[in-house]
């Protein structure tokens, strides 16, 4: 994959560092536009070390071709991150007095935005007009996130995460849209029951799985409201997450939102068992003697709700796979079933195979988990053609 970056003057201009260095390891081959004004906060030495590459920053200089069309018509994306309002401005109204404002109008192929702002400048009418105006001519953005910003205020502007513009940018190339307008509920992490007022039964999960279906979702331009019990990854700030603890909760609360979703994802590992009852001190361990019951399931409680809603479940099993898979399947009305091993607790890799209700069995083989979660989504939006 060919990569345009165009890095503006924003404090932010450091952190495309980090995306180059992924692009890269992607096996992107990076060429950097630098305005003027990212002069002020990068050196163009250090953007021609890090992309291997030629840096771009004027386009009234002599050369063989004409640059702005030459970048156009060599590279496969243009991100332009951090997009400054400036930037947006000057897209939105057909501006082209710089080379990476230039690029952007002759470039034939996907545009991806990914601004950063102090929050009053992200909120200000005018920018919001842009960017608007920027989406529905066909271009691409990655929201700013939330957190604390360089003015020392916390609100919206921050530069995303590398590791998610990255995902986008794989995404957008590949088939950006593909779930523009379906709405996902994707539950996650572990739940945990109450022993006594110290202790827990829980399990390893890490929540990792749902949160790449959350990412690969948000990126294919669904929507996504996620649903955690515990979890050991850190869950990005500005997406649309509740936290739950015990297994009861989890229910209720997808309960609770079920009627939203055209697609119910549950990536969560929920216990299957709680103890009988808890005690509100710490027993002491010559007593401790574990009555315990077992939860409602969860899936099947849901699947009373199914509609044409697509469900997704996961089973981990050490043996019988195909056999019990088949059984969940069907015992709990849904549409796939992901057979994998406990070996994918807790871990970034995944085997794994998809069973569908037809009895297809679709092998993915040992592949991280943002892959896996692309690859059900696939499989999802021809579930739900097939389905219309
Ligand atoms: C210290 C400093 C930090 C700035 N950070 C940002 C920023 O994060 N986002 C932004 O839109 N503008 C920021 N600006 C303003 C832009 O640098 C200014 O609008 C400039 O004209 C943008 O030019 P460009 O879009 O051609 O890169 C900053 C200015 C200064 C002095």
């Amino acid at each position: 994959m060919k990569v345009v970056i165009g890095l503006c003057g924003s404090i932010a201009a450091y952190k495309s560092f980090e995306l180059i260095r992924l692009l890269r390891k992607e096996g992107a081959d990076v060429k950097v536009i630098l305005t003027k004004s990212a002069l002020n906060f990068v050196t163009p030495l250090s953007c021609q070390t890090l992309s291997a590459n030629e840096i771009f920053i004027d386009q009234f200089v002599l050369t063989k071709g004409i640059k702005h069309i030459a970048l156009s018509q060599w590279a496969d994306i243009l991100i332009i991150g951090p997009a400054t309002a400036n930037i947006i401005g000057k897209a939105a109204s057909g501006i082209g007095d710089d080379l990476l404002s230039t690029t952007i109008l002759s470039f034939p192929k996907p545009i991806l935005f990914v601004p950063a702002m102090d929050t009053e400048m992200w909120q200000n009418r005018i920018v919001q007009k842009n960017v608007k105006t920027l989406k529905a001519t066909g271009y691409y953005f990655v929201e700013p996130g939330i957190g604390s910003l360089a003015s020392g205020k916390i609100g919206k502007g921050r530069f995303p995460q590398a590791s998610l513009i990255l995902k986008k940018i794989m995404t957008v190339a590949k088939g950006y849209g593909s779930l523009r307008g379906k709405k996902f509920l994707i539950s996650g992490g572990r739940t945990e029951e109450d022993v006594d007022s110290l202790r827990v039964i829980t399990n390893r999960s890490s929540g990792r799985m749902a949160l790449e279906f959350l990412y690969a979702v948000i990126c294919r331009d669904g929507q996504a409201k996620g649903i955690f019990g515990e979890t050991t990854v850190c869950l990005p700030e500005g997406m649309k997450i509740s936290r739950v603890r015990t297994s009861g909760e989890m229910l209720q609360n997808l309960k609770d939102n079920i009627a939203w979703c055209d697609c119910l994802i549950m990536a969560a590992a929920v216990g299957d068992y709680k103890p009988y009852s808890k005690s509100s001190e710490k027993i002491h361990t010559e007593k401790l003697n574990l009555k315990l019951k077992k939860n409602r399931d969860i899936l099947k409680e849901l699947s009373k709700h199914k509609g044409k809603k697509l469900m997704v479940g996961f089973s981990l099993e050490d043996k019988d796979h195909l056999k019990r898979g088949r059984e969940k399947l069907d015992s709990k009305k849904l549409d796939l079933i992901v057979l994998n091993s406990d070996d994918a607790i807790g871990s970034d890799e995944i085997d794994a195979r998809i069973l569908k209700k037809s009895g297809k069995i679709i092998k993915i083989g040992r592949v991280d988990k943002w892959q896996l979660a692309n690859k059900i989504l696939d499989e999802c939006i021809t579930e739900m053609t097939a389905k219309k």
